[in-house]
């Protein structure tokens, strides 16, 4: 089953999303939605808050930048390690739609999570994998691509997200 998205201006994309302390039913059911979810819009990573509910919940899909797209699940992510080195990248996100961004990020990570069959990993990602799961992890946070970008570039997108949340307000 599909669940809405939330985008631009839903406070729970800016709320700070609690740890999950057992994998219950629900937690299955939600992760299961949510796969259902990124794979329709479709999207390469989803974290809980973007179908509203505000735990630390993100699907990474794995190797995309080698043609084996690999979505998984991963519960309470944490990076325990980053490079020196950034790169940036063009990105989106389902939450922000029809806007795109260069957004730095480190270009590897040590990376620490749970899978939903509750066994704790630890692996080191690079490339379009680490980017997926710092952007997922972001929204763990309360941070969205946007409050990332140049200061100039996120001027003008914020300025534009705020003119289309107004005429939104207009239509209803
Ligand atoms: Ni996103």
């Amino acid at each position: 089953m599909t669940k809405r998205i939330y985008t631009y201006g839903a406070s729970v994309l800016r709320e700070k999303a609690l740890p999950i302390e057992a994998i219950t039913a629900e937690i299955r059911e939600l992760a299961a939605s949510m796969m259902d979810t990124m794979l329709k819009a479709p999207g390469i990573g989803l974290a809980a808050p973007q179908v509203g509910v505000s735990l630390r919940m993100i699907i990474v899909t794995y190797g995309i930048d080698v043609e084996k797209p690999d979505p998984r699940v991963i519960i309470n992510p944490e990076i325990i390690w980053h490079s020196d080195e950034m790169e940036s990248a063009e990105e989106g996100c389902l939450s922000v739609p029809d806007e795109t961004g260069f957004v730095p990020r480190w270009s590897e990570i040590r990376i620490r999570g749970m899978t939903l069959d509750g066994d704790e990993f630890e692996e080191l990602l690079i490339g379009w994998t680490a980017r997926i799961f710092q952007h997922e992890t972001d929204h763990l946070d309360g941070i969205l691509f946007v409050d990332r970008l140049s200061f100039l570039k996120r001027d003008m997108v914020k300025r534009r997200l705020k003119k289309r949340l107004k005429s939104e307000v207009n239509i209803l």
